[in-house]
């Protein structure tokens, strides 16, 4: 098959038509039909926010990778355009794989990775990943400038280019994959065409996994953060128990000098679904991260209505004193908020109240007294199949989500400190529920699949009391 932006464009527009929207996001981006996965060239180019993202438009299943794009004002209220790029080879004849987009002088650039077997698809010795350019001046059509770094000696995966601009140069990290180690190699060039080869930044040691995809660099209260998505790290405790992670390593590095680690390998967010973040910059200087809200080889149900697949929320970044990673909402967030519905409860005693019938869109706003609070479990469920809650006797806050109808069953969660009050916000989508916790302590991100008239929003307590110091919750538009 050869692939056009003219026929994915058909093509969309006639699925489109036909989505069921039961699960569809209200305030989070999703392609306009078929498959997304990966955020993509997230950039800030000529007044609007650009969001690309790995996208098949003809299935709901993930296929030969196109860039879908949308742009905002905002980073909320996003407006589908044309398919940015497709693979219509011969460098990415199978793919449009991940890549960032950078702004030169009055150019729009994208750099992505080719996919492409040489010969038989099913033989990985076959595949080549490339380095590819693509640009425009208006930021929405895009012309093809071909492979800028080709598949480095005795390489298979080497893919995901990360582009930014330091003193008079750029730079380009890519994830590879060296036998059964993990890397990210670093590119410098003067014009984003031809790139010299600077050596390999990091890699893996024994379990840190054989594959880092999706790799970012940046500057963050001045210190430098590698952020990346392993493949092949084993789950050990509560920690790792996606299929695969992402997670990121501080340090500091200059051009020029070696990376230097101050840290270990630290998850960005203990939900269920979370993958290949990219960040980018601000005008005003923030630094912001949108992840796939997924996870591979996870049921997708929303695959039975037409699409598959959303981003997170835009999440701003900042490092805590001890050199971790917290993320909150991007302020922006907060225009999308309608009505205010504050929740009279102090005290919870071995019992539930409903709070909301129906929780579409919604933000909840949840500050627990921990000290005062004697119950085992205490928390809040939405229908039967989500429950974000404090367990008293393991000392963390869980999200359990409960949908076998689905093949979507289990938990994860994240420690807490007893003595001190719990501060929970929960983003509440049509099939997502983003949790931050202590403004920025943490952060766990699910999909979840309510069935239409099971999204009665309840406060529980079992087993003991809890104390409630405030509750309520924005309704989101
Ligand atoms: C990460 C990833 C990338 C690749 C893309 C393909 O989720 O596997 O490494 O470029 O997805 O769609």
């Amino acid at each position: 098959m050869t692939y056009s932006i003219a026929d994915a464009e058909q093509e969309l527009k006639v699925k489109r038509g036909a989505l069921n929207l039961r699960w569809y996001p209200h305030y989070h981006l999703a392609a306009r039909a078929g498959w997304m996965n990966d955020p993509n060239g997230l950039v800030w180019f000529d007044g609007w926010y650009h969001a690309f993202y790995q996208h098949h438009p003809y299935s709901t299943q993930w296929g030969p990778m196109h860039w879908g794009h949308a742009r905002s004002q905002d980073l909320v209220h996003w407006e589908h355009l044309p398919v940015a790029i497709a693979p219509e080879g011969p460098e990415d004849k199978d793919g449009c794989f991940s890549g960032s987009a950078v702004v030169d002088g009055d150019t729009l650039a994208l750099i992505y990775t080719g996919h492409k077997f040489h010969g038989d698809a099913g033989n990985e010795d076959n595949l080549y990943q490339v380095q590819c350019l693509a640009t425009s001046r208006d930021g929405i059509h895009f012309e093809r400038q071909g492979i800028v770094v080709d598949t480095p000696p005795g390489v298979h995966h080497f893919r995901d280019p990360k582009v930014w601009r330091e003193g008079d140069s750029w730079y380009m990290i890519v994830g590879a994959r060296l036998g059964e180690t993990g890397q990210v190699r670093l590119y410098r060039s003067a014009d984003l065409r031809q790139w010299q080869d600077e050596g390999v930044l990091d890699e893996a040691e024994a379990g840190m996994g054989f594959m880092w995809e999706c790799p970012d660099f940046f500057p963050l209260n001045g210190r430098r953060v590698l952020m990346f998505s392993p493949q092949g790290m084993n789950a050990d405790g509560f920690k790792n128990r996606n299929l695969f992670q992402s997670g990121y390593l501080v340090g500091d590095w200059q051009p020029g000098q070696p990376f230097v680690r101050a840290g270990e390998f630290a998850e960005m967010d203990h939900g269920h679904d979370f993958y290949a973040p990219q960040s980018f910059a601000t005008p005003d200087g923030r630094r912001i991260v949108i992840g796939w809200l997924d996870m591979w080889e996870s049921p997708l149900p929303e695959q039975q209505d037409g699409w598959a697949g959303m981003l997170s929320l835009p999440r701003e970044l900042s490092l805590s004193h001890d050199n971790r990673l917290q993320m909150r909402p991007a302020k922006e967030v907060e225009s999308l908020r309608q009505v205010w519905f504050p929740w009279p409860v102090n005290t919870l005693k071995n019992q539930q109240i409903s709070v909301a019938e129906n929780a579409g869109a919604m933000e909840v706003v949840l500050n627990w007294n921990c000290a005062e609070s004697t119950a085992e479990q205490y928390g809040i469920s939405l229908g039967d199949g989500l429950r974000v809650y404090v367990d008293a006797q393991q000392q963390r806050l869980v999200l359990e989500r409960y949908y076998p109808q689905h093949a979507l069953c289990g938990t994860r969660s994240v420690p807490l400190s007893s003595d001190r009050d719990l501060s929970v916000r929960l983003f509440i989508d049509s099939s997502s529920v983003e949790v931050f916790v202590n403004n920025g302590e943490a952060c766990l991100s699910s999909r979840i699949y309510p069935d239409a008239g099971n999204r009665e929003l309840r406060l529980f307590a079992w087993s003991g009391s809890a104390s409630l110091i405030d509750g309520g919750a924005w309704q989101l538009e």
